[in-house]
């Protein structure tokens, strides 16, 4: 296999392999490259007065890393802005939170056109080229512009809406456009996948060939659905080791023997969690026979602190967390421990371990790599039980044997927590396997082999033509 550059906003190789609150993404991306050497470049999360396009390397736990600093202003009109005001409510379907603003429009072409001129020189003519995520959307296009001809592939992390949502967002049709100088594109579910070929044919007048590619004057790109997976071996070997057993243990004692449910989402207005929060004090509303049966652990490291959106659910949180201890606690109880820190990847398997329920909600997710990590840690013999969102990426892979909820429905969720409190532990085993046979057989390896794969044939097929 060719040697991988791999381009993304944040860097996040981890300094070591079970650093911090590691996103699954991250992991993913490491292994992937950790297997056919190469590049990681970005953003190095730092500011400088004045962009130099001085490029930083960094060998992290075997992955060389390659990242450059960008201005003050790049990141209010790229990262926080267009990123992250603009965009990532729109992709998630709210467009009440998304701001249209020609400045962060701006900030967001001229970093990518930064990134492309800095990265430019890094690339060898054999090199496969792998652009990550919606920060970066134009990217592949900035480098076509730079006399780049590599196999460039793209792949969306985060849904993509539907047309009509889209076509809020005044430059809509040149963003997408972009997406045709790609090689290929990827999106986790057929869902998504779907959108964008709605939006590409409808809006943009491109034309659906065979084979899931599609054509927009003389560029075709191959379009496709490869849901991401979690490095499931290394998972389930982190799940066994003394960190995780630890963990497991003393949560299994500060539960007193009470049934532990549990969330784990970065502090996002897209996972659900006020949402959660009600559906939780629904259920104890309802079921004062359960009350002290119960409790949930809500862990919500904060997360883009900067922006007023996320400072809004932070306190909204924070609220309802406060009251519904104060509304339903006794002296020796309390139904919410809510946590706003991360934990390392072996301590959460314990934790996940030791839970009855997770409980993973999202209002809208590409994927959700909480869901798959639930799963592949628990005890084949004594499973937990997967309550999950209709709207995450992950339930048309796991939605053979977890519970099933609308998570903007209180009652839904009420009702899912009873069910899988109650439920037997044959029906726990017969629900978990199927999902844990998914969660090992479509994991990153898959994954990163079924896109570098579609990537490699585009190049066989026009080689076949020429
Ligand atoms: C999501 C996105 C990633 C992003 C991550 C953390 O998973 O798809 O691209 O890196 O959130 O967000 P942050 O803004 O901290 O990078």
């Amino acid at each position: 296999m060719n040697r991988l550059i791999i381009i993304s906003n944040r860097v996040s190789a981890p300094k070591d392999s079970n650093s911090g609150a590691q996103g699954g993404l991250a992991v993913a991306l490491s292994a992937a490259l950790r297997e056919n050497g190469g590049i990681w470049f970005g953003w190095s999360g730092d500011t400088v007065e004045q962009f130099t396009g001085q490029i930083n390397f960094e060998r992290r736990s075997g992955v060389t890393v390659a990242t450059v600093d960008l201005e003050e202003h790049d990141i209010e009109e790229y990262y926080e802005g267009y990123a992250n005001r603009t965009l990532w409510p729109l992709f998630h379907y709210r467009i009440d939170l998304a701001e249209y603003e020609r400045e962060f429009a701006g900030g967001y072409q001229r970093v990518n056109h930064r990134f492309a001129d800095t990265v430019r020189p890094l690339i060898d003519p054999e090199d496969v080229i792998w652009i990550q995520d919606y920060h970066m959307f134009p990217l592949g296009q900035d480098l076509r512009d730079r006399g780049c001809n590599n196999r460039i592939g793209f792949f969306l992390h985060i849904p993509w809406p539907p047309r009509r949502l889209l076509n809020t967002l005044p430059e809509a049709a040149d963003l997408a456009k972009t997406l045709f100088a790609y090689d290929v594109i990827g999106f986790h579910t057929q869902e998504w996948l779907e959108s964008f070929r709605d939006f590409a044919t409808q809006d943009l007048g491109a034309e659906l060939l065979d084979g899931g590619r599609l054509k927009l004057g003389d560029r075709v790109v191959h379009a496709l659905a490869a849901p991401i997976g979690i490095d499931c071996k290394e998972f389930v070997e982190g799940a066994n080791s003394p960190t995780a057993r630890l963990a497991y243990r003393q949560m299994r004692d500060s539960s007193n023997g009470r049934d532990l449910i549990v969330g784990v989402d970065r502090l996002d207005y897209s996972k659900g969690l006020e949402e959660r929060f009600r559906g939780y004090e629904r259920f104890l509303e309802t079921h004062p026979e359960e009350r002290k049966e119960v409790f949930l652990l809500q862990i919500a490291p904060p997360s883009r602190a900067t922006v007023e959106s996320y400072q809004k659910i932070r306190s909204t949180l924070e609220g309802l967390a406060g009251h519904i201890n104060g509304a339903y606690s006794d002296v020796d109880w309390t139904p919410i421990r809510y946590v706003n820190q991360g934990y390392p990847r072996d301590q959460l398997a314990g934790i996940y371990r030791a839970a009855r329920i997770g409980l993973v909600t999202p209002l809208r997710d590409g994927m959700n790599l909480v869901a798959k990590e639930y799963v592949a840690a628990q005890d084949p013999e004594d499973p937990g039980v997967l309550i999950l969102s209709r709207f995450a990426g992950a339930a048309e892979q796991l939605g053979n044997g977890a519970v099933l909820v609308n998570p903007y429905s209180a009652e839904e969720m009420s009702d899912a927590i009873v069910q899988a409190l109650r439920m037997s532990r044959d029906e726990r085993i017969a629900r978990w396997r199927p999902m844990m046979d998914n969660v090992e057989q479509e994991d990153v390896i898959w994954w990163r082999k079924r896109f570098t794969d579609a990537l490699l044939d585009t190049a066989k097929a026009e080689t076949a033509a020429a």
